[in-house]
C-alpha cells in the first residue's frame, strides 16, 4: 500500500512537472505518460491517444467527467463520450483552454480554465483522446486513495487525484503562472499569509466547495468542487493542507 501511495504522489508530481515544462518536448510527454499501449481489447493505441488518456487523469478531468468521460459524478457535469463527434477540434481546444459556464458567482461546477496550466501539446493529446472515443488505456488510472493511514495521508493523495497539485504546485508551494490575475500566479496553500487568511477548517472547505471566479479566461480561477468532492474527502484535504509548510526563504 505504501508503495502505491508513493507512486501515486510521484506520478502526480511528474505530471505537474510535465504540465509546466513539457511544451515542445513530445518524447518526454509520451514516455512519462506511459507511451502507447494496447487497449483492454488488445488493439494498439495511437501514442497521442494514450498520452491523452493519462493527461485526462492527471488534470482531474476524470474526477469531474467520470472514468473515460462516462459521467455520473454530478448532474452539473456532462459525460464526454459524444463530444469527439459533436464538437470540432478547434471548439474542443477553445473549451479546454477557456473553460465553460463560469459566472461571477458560481453556485455549481463549471468547466475550469486550463489554458495557462496544461501545455498546448497536452491539449492536443487530450483532443486526440476525446476524438478516439475515450478508450481504456492501461495504467491511465487515478491514484489509489489510501485508507486507514489517517486523514492527512488520504488528503495528500486526494491533492494529486483532484489536480490541486497542477494548479497549486507540489506541497502547495504555489508559483504556477496566472499572468493576468491580480497576484500573477496561482496562490500557495502553505505559508503564513495563507494560514492567516484561512484560519479555520470551515473557511478552507468553503473556498474548495464554492471556488472563485477572479476574472474571465484566460485568467485561471479556483474551480467549484461542491457536489463533486464528498465531505469526508474535503476533511481529508484540509487535514493534509494543515501539514504544509512554506519553503524556507533561499535568501535568508
Ligand atoms: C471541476 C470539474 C471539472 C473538471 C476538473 C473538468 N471539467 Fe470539463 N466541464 C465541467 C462542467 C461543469 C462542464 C459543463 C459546463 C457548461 O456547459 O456550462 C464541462 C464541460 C466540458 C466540455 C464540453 C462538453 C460539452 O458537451 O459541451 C469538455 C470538452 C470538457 N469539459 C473537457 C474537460 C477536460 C478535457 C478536462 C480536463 C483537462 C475537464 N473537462 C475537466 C467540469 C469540469
Ligand atoms: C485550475 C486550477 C486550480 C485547481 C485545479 C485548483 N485550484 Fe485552488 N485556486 C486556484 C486559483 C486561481 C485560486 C485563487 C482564487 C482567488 O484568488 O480568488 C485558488 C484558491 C484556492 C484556495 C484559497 C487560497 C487563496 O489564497 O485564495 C484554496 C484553499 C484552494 N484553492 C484549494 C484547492 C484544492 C484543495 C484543490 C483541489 C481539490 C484546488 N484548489 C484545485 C486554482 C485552482
Amino acid at each position: 500500500m505504501l508503495i502505491a501511495v508513493m507512486l501515486g504522489i510521484g506520478g502526480g508530481i511528474l505530471g505537474w512537472a510535465i504540465g509546466h515544462h513539457g511544451r515542445g518536448t513530445r518524447t518526454v510527454t509520451v514516455a512519462a505518460a506511459g507511451g502507447a499501449g494496447p487497449t483492454a481489447a488488445g488493439a494498439p493505441v495511437d501514442p497521442h491517444v494514450a498520452a491523452g488518456a493519462h493527461i485526462f487523469v492527471q488534470f482531474a478531468c476524470a474526477q469531474c467527467h467520470g472514468v473515460q468521460g462516462r459521467g455520473g459524478i454530478s448532474p452539473d457535469v456532462p459525460a464526454l463520450t459524444g463530444v469527439g463527434k459533436a464538437l470540432t477540434p478547434v471548439r474542443l481546444r477553445f473549451i479546454i483552454d477557456h473553460g465553460l459556464g463560469e459566472s461571477k458567482n458560481p453556485t455549481r461546477p463549471y468547466m475550469p480554465v486550463w489554458g495557462e496550466v496544461i501545455s498546448s501539446r497536452q491539449v492536443g493529446d487530450l483532443i486526440a483522446y476525446l476524438r478516439a472515443g475515450l478508450p481504456a488505456v492501461p495504467t491511465a488510472d487515478p491514484p489509489v486513495i489510501p485508507q486507514r493511514q489517517g486523514a492527512a495521508v488520504e488528503g495528500s493523495v486526494l491533492y494529486v487525484a483532484y489536480g490541486c497539485i497542477d494548479c497549486h504546485g507540489p506541497n502547495g508551494l504555489g508559483g504556477v503562472p496566472n499572468p493576468l490575475s491580480p497576484d500573477k500566479s496561482i496562490p500557495p496553500l502553505a505559508g503564513k499569509a495563507f494560514r492567516q487568511q484561512f484560519d479555520t477548517d470551515a473557511k478552507i472547505i468553503d473556498v474548495i466547495r464554492s471556488g472563485s471566479v477572479i476574472g474571465r479566461a484566460p485568467i485561471v480561477s479556483m474551480p467549484h468542487w461542491g457536489g463533486i468532492i464528498p465531505q469526508s474527502r474535503l476533511d481529508a484535504l484540509v487535514a493534509y493542507l494543515k501539514t504544509l509548510r512554506a519553503a524556507p526563504n533561499p535568501n535568508g
